[in-house]
């Protein structure tokens, strides 16, 4: 049977750093604050001029060196995005155009901040049916552009950037690769986490709200089920896991979780801090940091996991 493995990795931030102490000078917050309830201490923020496919299409480009692949390899370039530089058309086609690839589809995907985890659910059901055979999944995202940058209680939360992988439709790889996801939405929650924005509404870009109370509760609370059953799906459990690299939302939420799981705290991959939420780019930047610093390595088992408006949610377990 035909498995998806990853091949390669590679990201990208923005040059610009924003710390918690620039913050302070332009709304009522503290450091102490922003740490203390995120774990966030400086994010990255985009210029003019770095869209979301300018960022997306710097990490597919890394992704693709990485795996020693150039753009003629790939048939399938998914892009799970929020903040797309246009209505339409996709940011993934316009990643795909500035790589110099003409063959094959992309197409981008909305699930907020689990879009990475949608995105790669849904490559690894086009390579082991044989409709694709080699899929770059990117989460590229600049939530700066819809924050509202007088509301405290959001704007210190979030940072752009980008992540890709390839993946690779193998049969001689059994036990490798994607071994298992799990997906779940529900729509009755949209007033918790939303933009009050968009062309069936307002007509213009809008802001990002949030219930964070809310948020933190369902985060915390509900999310876990997708996991279990991740695990449930690949006979395995969480003791057989290497990393934990979930969405960098908040550091709060990740150990919680992590503790309610039983995965033990030394297996967090954690980002947040350097990063803050990058909502689709935070797990692919994530992956690419621990994979480069020599933490994940092959045969490695990886859980990715992440929560987002909607809400949605989901988790897959990777084998190295
Ligand atoms: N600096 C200083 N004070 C602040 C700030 C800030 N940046 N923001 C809020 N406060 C104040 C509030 O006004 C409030 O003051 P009050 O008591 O005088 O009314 C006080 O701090 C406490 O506010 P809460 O909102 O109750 O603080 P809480 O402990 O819930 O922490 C936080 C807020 C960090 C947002 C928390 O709710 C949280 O982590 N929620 C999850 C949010 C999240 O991660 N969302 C993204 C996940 S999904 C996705 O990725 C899209």
């Amino acid at each position: 049977p035909l498995r998806s493995v990853v091949v390669g990795t590679g990201s990208c931030l923005p040059e610009q750093v924003v710390t918690n102490a620039d913050l302070a000078e332009r709304v009522d917050t503290s450091d102490e604050w922003i740490v203390q309830r995120t774990g966030i201490r400086q994010r990255h923020i985009a210029a003019p001029g770095e869209t979301t496919s300018v960022l997306g299409a710097r990490a597919a480009r890394a992704a693709l060196d990485d795996a020693g692949l150039t753009g003629d390899d790939i048939d399938l370039v998914i892009c799970a995005t929020s903040t797309p530089d246009h209505t339409f058309p996709a940011t993934a086609t316009q990643i795909q155009a500035a790589l110099g690839i003409g063959q094959g589809a992309a197409f981008d995907l909305q699930a907020v901040c689990a879009g990475f985890v949608f995105g790669v659910s849904t490559a690894d059901k086009f390579l082991t049916t044989g409709a694709a055979r080699r899929a770059l999944v990117i989460g590229a995202e600049t939530f700066s552009r819809i924050l509202d940058w007088e509301d405290r209680t959001t704007c210190v939360l979030f940072g752009d950037g980008a992540g890709a992988i390839v993946l690779e439709a193998r049969d001689d790889a059994e036990g490798q690769g994607v071994l298992s996801s799990s997906l779940r939405s529900d729509g009755r929650h949209r007033e918790k986490l939303y933009v009050n924005g968009g062309p069936g509404s307002t007509g213009t870009v809008g802001h990002l709200r949030m219930e964070g109370r809310d948020v933190f509760r369902f985060a915390v609370g509900q999310v876990t089920d997708v996991i279990v059953e991740a695990f449930a799906q690949a006979g395995l459990t969480a003791d057989d896991l290497t990393w934990f690299v979930p969405h960098q939302a908040n550091r709060r939420i990740i150990e919680a979780s992590a503790d309610k799981l039983g995965i033990a705290r030394e297996k967090i991959v954690l980002t947040v801090d350097r990063h803050g939420n990058t909502s689709a780019a935070s797990i692919p930047l994530a992956l690419d940091v621990a994979r480069r610093d020599g933490r994940i390595r092959k045969g490695d088992l990886v859980m990715i996991e992440a929560i987002g408006g909607g809400f949605s949610w989901g988790a897959a377990l990777i084998r190295w």
